[in-house]
């Protein structure tokens, strides 16, 4: 039996990710705010801006459901505060945005790493973004948010050499998430006019075809290997 947690599932890129995972016979459970209705397998509707009940929700349940051959926690839940500059960003949005992006996935670590011990095969996939190795106006928080990702994932790798850990930028893909990008105001968000070329240049990747590239890489014996990746290299 094969354990896939993926956060972010009611939608986007997680919600791809849980279905592919779920299609092919191994054991999901979702998190996210809503549930998605046509996935198979555990939904836990949980807010990731309040981190520390979901860490303890699955240490719990960890610690209830042993035997596992392989356990993988996929990090990919994020939130974009309204694109705009800091001064400006709404102090509930940003501190939404830091705990959902950063704190959530170190928590939800934290209970995995301690309730897989002794599970043949661990993986650790967080899910990053190139706006966390280039600087961007306009989204500091979620450029911090990823940044971080990829260098608690770096750290950790040291600390937990038995365990595959990696953090990935999956590319430009057709989500919500674009569409915030595209919709926001270019006075406030200087790069609102670059998403929307993307999109009229047809560059945004599916969040099926992502799904599909990133369960093949998660996969391959050598997940983890380059602890900070990009999908578009692997
Ligand atoms: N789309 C892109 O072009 C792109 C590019 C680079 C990196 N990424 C990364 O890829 C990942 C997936 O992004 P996406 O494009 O699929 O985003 P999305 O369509 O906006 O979906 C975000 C997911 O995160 C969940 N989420 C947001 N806030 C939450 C909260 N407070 N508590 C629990 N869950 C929450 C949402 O579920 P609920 O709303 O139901 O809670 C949803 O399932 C993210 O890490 C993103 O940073 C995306």
């Amino acid at each position: 039996m094969h354990l896939f947690i993926v956060t972010g599932s009611s939608r986007g890129l997680g919600a791809a990710l849980a279905a592919q995972l779920a299609q092919a016979g191994h054991t999901v459970i979702g998190i996210a705010r809503r549930t998605h209705p046509g996935l198979q397998g555990e939904q836990w509707a949980l807010d990731l801006a309040d981190p520390l009940p979901a860490a303890q929700r699955l240490q719990t349940w960890l610690d209830e459901h042993r035997g596992w051959q392989s356990a993988t926690l996929i990090n990919n839940a994020a939130l974009l505060s309204q694109p705009g500059p800091l001064a400006a960003t709404d102090l509930a949005e940003l501190s939404a945005a830091l705990r959902v992006g950063l704190e959530a996935p170190a928590l939800l670590s934290r209970a995995f790493l301690a309730g897989t011990a002794g599970v043949p095969t661990r993986r650790l996939l967080n899910i990053s973004s190139g706006l966390g190795r280039r600087p961007m106006a306009g989204s500091v928080a979620y450029c911090a948010v990823k940044a971080g990702l990829d260098h608690l994932s770096r750290s950790l790798a040291l600390e937990e050499p038995g365990v595959s850990i990696e953090s990935l930028a999956p590319g430009v893909i057709d989500t919500d998430m674009q569409v915030q990008l595209r919709g926001a105001d270019p006075l406030r968000f200087t790069e609102q006019a670059r998403f929307q070329g993307l999109k009229d240049a047809g560059q945004l990747q599916t969040a099926d075809a992502t799904a599909t590239a990133i369960v093949r890489h998660l996969l391959r014996p050598d997940f983890g290997k380059t602890v900070v990746s990009d999908i578009r290299d692997a």
